[in-house]
């Protein structure tokens, strides 16, 4: 047997166990959560962020479901409230300044702040094979900045507990700095013939030692770093240079901001790490896998409960001390 084929019927044989796994209930003693506890679900009108709402308004979590179309997150969550969830919607762009500011208001006064935060919120315009990077632009800043932004927004907002507070941000496994470069799903190196592929040294996604080291290592990370690296790909796409550049073959302005989303999230995890017992924010992010939503033209082979079960396992983790990792079914994955 193949070794993709292998790794196919590994993950097969683990969203089989996921689904089991999602069956068993939580314990009383696991339940840190109540009515009270508070999440805020970002891009909650559709798709991933949608079932999260729905998953961890069944856990009893309160959620306040935010969509930039405030009549389209209104409907969303009148499905909810029909079916007996604590289920709120409110407007929010998480590109937007001015609707940042007032969704953070409106949460203080009516909720006094969060526990949980789902950065679910992106955008892509790749499809199938196509790699545009038309509206890198767009990409970046909502995928990498509307993420960090509702990080800084929502901060000040975490209560305490004992349990800390959560943020789980949605990336992707495009976004790995580690992971080989794959062309229609066989592994290549530019300029040799794909029948060579097993003989050649096989490439990086982000072809610049340099800057793959640079990302690797958690004491060179910096916010300058991420934020430099994302400029300098946008003014390659500006320029018309981005092909040489050496970014990743495939959905490069979409794999380009889940670098960054991950990336920014080891060093949050860092920059939170001394924060005192009660005041504790843990930050992790996860790939959801490839999902049947309207991002990807609902083409992908698992379905919105598989896609948004680790957000809402990870949010939801009874002794989370787990901070900075990246994870997939459940399952910690490399950078
Ligand atoms: N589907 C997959 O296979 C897959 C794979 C890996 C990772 N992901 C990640 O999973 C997450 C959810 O994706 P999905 O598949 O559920 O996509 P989706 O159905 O296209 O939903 C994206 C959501 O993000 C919202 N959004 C976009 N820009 C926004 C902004 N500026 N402010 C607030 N909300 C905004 C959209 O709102 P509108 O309805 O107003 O457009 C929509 O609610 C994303 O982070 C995505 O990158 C998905």
């Amino acid at each position: 047997m193949e070794k993709s084929e292998r790794a196919k019927e590994r993950k097969e044989k683990r969203l089989q166990e996921i689904s089991l796994l999602r069956t068993i209930p939580y314990s009383d003693h696991q339940r840190w959560w109540s009515a009270e506890t508070v999440a805020v679900v970002t891009g909650g009108n559709r798709g991933i962020g949608f079932e999260i709402s729905k998953q961890l308004a069944a856990q009893g979590v309160t959620v306040i479901l935010t969509s930039r179309d405030h009549s389209v997150g209104l409907e969303a969550a009148k499905v909810f409230q029909e079916g007996g969830f604590n289920v709120f919607c409110h407007q929010l762009d998480v590109l937007d300044t001015a609707s940042i500011t007032e969704f953070c208001d409106w949460l203080k006064q009516n909720y006094g702040g969060l526990d949980i935060l789902i950065n679910n919120a992106a955008v892509n315009f790749n499809q199938g094979f196509d790699n545009t990077v038309e509206y890198a632009s767009q990409v970046i800043t909502t995928n990498y900045y509307g993420t960090k932004n509702m990080i800084q927004a929502m901060i000040p907002l975490m209560k305490p507990s004992a349990a800390g507070a959560r943020i789980v941000n949605v990336s992707s496994r495009l976004g790995r700095i580690n992971g080989k470069r794959s062309v229609r799903g066989i592994i290549v190196r530019p300029g040799y013939a794909a029948g060579l592929r097993n003989s050649v040294e096989k490439p990086w996604k982000i072809e610049d030692v340099c800057l793959r080291e640079k990302f690797s290592n958690l004491d060179t990370i910096t916010e300058e770093l991420i934020d430099q690296t994302v400029s300098s790909f946008l003014q390659q796409v500006q320029d018309g240079t981005w092909e040489s550049g050496g970014w990743p073959k495939t959905f490069t302005d979409y794999s380009v901001s889940k670098l960054a989303v991950n990336t920014y999230t080891r060093l949050m995890a860092k920059m939170l790490s001394d924060r005192p017992e009660g005041q504790k924010i843990y930050i992790n992010c996860y790939c959801p896998g490839w999902v049947k939503t309207a991002m990807t033209g609902y083409a992908g082979n698992i379905s919105v409960e598989a896609g948004a079960d680790t957000a809402v396992w990870l949010a939801l983790l009874p002794d989370l001390a787990v901070t900075g990792k990246f994870f997939a079914e459940r399952r910690e994955i490399s950078f």
